[in-house]
């Protein structure tokens, strides 16, 4: 259909991979229909994120390489969405002019609209609203209870792997981060709309959920009779929907991993004994300036927790390095943490000031590049060291994978037999063995031969062949 083919480039954490799979869904119900590269769009959409001025960068970068193209084909229309839309607003315009259209990720739904606003010839559209309704937290809920439920299954990052967002938003402002900014307020979604969309989910053909919140495991919802529905009895209610075998969540804030919270998922089998549970540093002068809100003492406390209540469970975290103030010393105790709490994995971010934040304000950024570059390594080499260690006890053992898809190293043609797969187990480690292309979505058993830092090596487990006669 005449302008109505849309290109979307997302970048940013699993909430933009949702936000763009369910705006593409809304405009394919107006009718537009998806195309991969730019150059064949009518109209090209960017979901951006602010979490690091890097991320930012991207997208101007991106934007700026269509810019001729634009100039060529002015009725290309050019929107850009997600949090850097939100925090920069007016400033993306600036940046680059060109741009048609300003979305935030509260007013995603109004995408359709706004683009036959700026075809009518209305000029340049911006949304940015992000304010809280007045009311019962079940009536906010139900306010925007009208764009989570619009899924495409195509947009998904595989036919049987969903995210479903429980929680919008995010009120711990710690003093880094701009998210509290970019996505407002705090607020769970109703558990009856979440239950409800699961079941579309495992209708379409879903086999694992992963639930979505920037603190997931805080998840409260308190209904007009003042009953309360917290994160375990969620997990309890999602558990029993028939088709979904694997249930996830992230991100987990340490503050609220409860015992309560832990048992539940140790006596429900279908909630993945994973948990990513960033601790952002090892220090407490560093954690009291990051207004994180626990110290070591109450992470460590934490950890034993899991230990206890899930042993099976792998942990990973986040760390940031070279934050205002960061000293060798401070340093080195997030070091210390890493090698006491032996996490599956961690991501590492060198800090990265964002405008708008407490630390942007009162924190000079006073570490030098250099020196965050190099705690970065270090504490990667660490992390990848532990990670490799562990990940040796698998070889020989068997694990249970759902099977994703074709490995990055996978055989090109189309032709090929034999070809390298790649899934992940239930504690979310990345396994990769040779296959076919019909065994994703399946669950398979994999005997571990090798192993990496980030990947188990394995071969498909076959049944053991029985001689009749031999049946002891
Ligand atoms: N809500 C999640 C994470 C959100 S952002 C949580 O609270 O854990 C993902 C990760 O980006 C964070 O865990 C943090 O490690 C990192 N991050 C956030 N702001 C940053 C900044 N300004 N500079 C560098 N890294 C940052
Ligand atoms: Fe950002 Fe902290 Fe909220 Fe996570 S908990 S999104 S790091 S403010
Ligand atoms: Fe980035 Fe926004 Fe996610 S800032 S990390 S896309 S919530």
């Amino acid at each position: 259909m005449m302008n109505k083919r849309v290109y979307i480039k997302t970048v940013g954490c699993q909430m933009n991979v949702l936000d763009s799979e369910m705006v593409i869904a809304d405009l394919r119900r107006h009718g537009y229909t998806v195309v991969e590269s730019p150059n064949d769009a009518d109209c090209l959409l960017y979901n951006t994120c602010s979490v690091r001025e890097h991320a930012e960068e991207k997208i101007y970068s991106a934007l700026g390489k269509i810019r001729t193209q634009k100039e060529r084909h002015p009725e290309k229309l050019i929107g850009v969405m997600g949090c850097m839309a939100q925090k920069d607003q007016e400033i993306v315009f600036k940046r680059a002019p060109f741009v048609d259209m300003v979305v935030g990720p509260g007013q995603l739904h109004a995408i359709p609209g706004l683009i036959d606003k700026v075809r009518a010839g209305e000029g340049r559209q911006m949304a940015v609203s992000l304010s809280r309704n007045e009311g019962s937290q079940a009536v906010i809920a139900r306010s925007h209870e009208t764009f989570d439920p619009l899924r495409d299954p195509s947009m998904r990052p595989t036919p049987f792997q969903a995210y479903l967002r429980i929680q919008i938003g995010c009120d711990k402002f710690c003093t880094y981060c701009v998210v509290p900014n970019t996505r407002g307020p705090e607020q769970g979604r109703l558990p009856e709309q979440i239950i409800a969309e699961a079941r579309t989910l495992a209708d379409q053909g879903c086999r694992e959920i992963t639930l979505l919140g920037q603190t997931v495991n805080s998840y409260k919802f308190r209904h007009d009779d003042g009953a309360v529905t917290d994160m375990a009895a969620l997990l309890e209610q999602l558990h029993p929907i028939d088709g979904i075998e694997r249930i996830k969540f992230v991100t987990n804030y340490p503050k609220d991993m409860t015992e309560r919270l832990l048992r539940t998922i140790g006596e429900l089998p279908k909630v993945s004994p994973y948990l990513h549970v960033p601790a952002q540093s090892g220090s407490d002068d560093v954690l009291r300036r990051m207004k994180r809100g626990y110290t070591i003492a109450d992470y460590m406390e934490m950890f034993e927790r899991i230990e206890h209540w899930l042993p099976e469970a792998s942990v990973s975290s986040d760390f940031i390095v070279g934050f205002s103030g960061e000293t060798e010393d401070e340093f080195q105790k997030t070091i210390k943490l890493v090698e006491r709490c032996r996490f599956k994995n961690s991501f590492i971010f060198q800090y990265s000031v964002r405008p708008g934040t407490k630390a942007a304000e009162r924190l000079p950024d006073d570490v030098p590049r250099e020196v965050k570059a190099r705690r970065n390594n270090e504490l990667l080499a660490v992390q990848d060291a532990i990670s490799k260690e562990d990940n040796y006890k698998f070889i020989g053992q068997t694990v249970r994978v759902l099977v994703e898809g074709l490995s990055k190293k996978a055989s090109k043609d189309p032709e090929a037999h034999v070809v390298q797969m790649t899934g992940r187990t239930h504690c979310d480690r990345i396994v990769v063995f040779d296959g076919n292309r019909r065994q994703a979505g399946e669950f398979l058993d994999i005997q571990i031969d090798d192993v990496s830092c980030h990947t188990l090596v394995g071969r498909v487990r076959t049944v053991d062949v029985v001689t009749i006669g031999d049946v002891s």
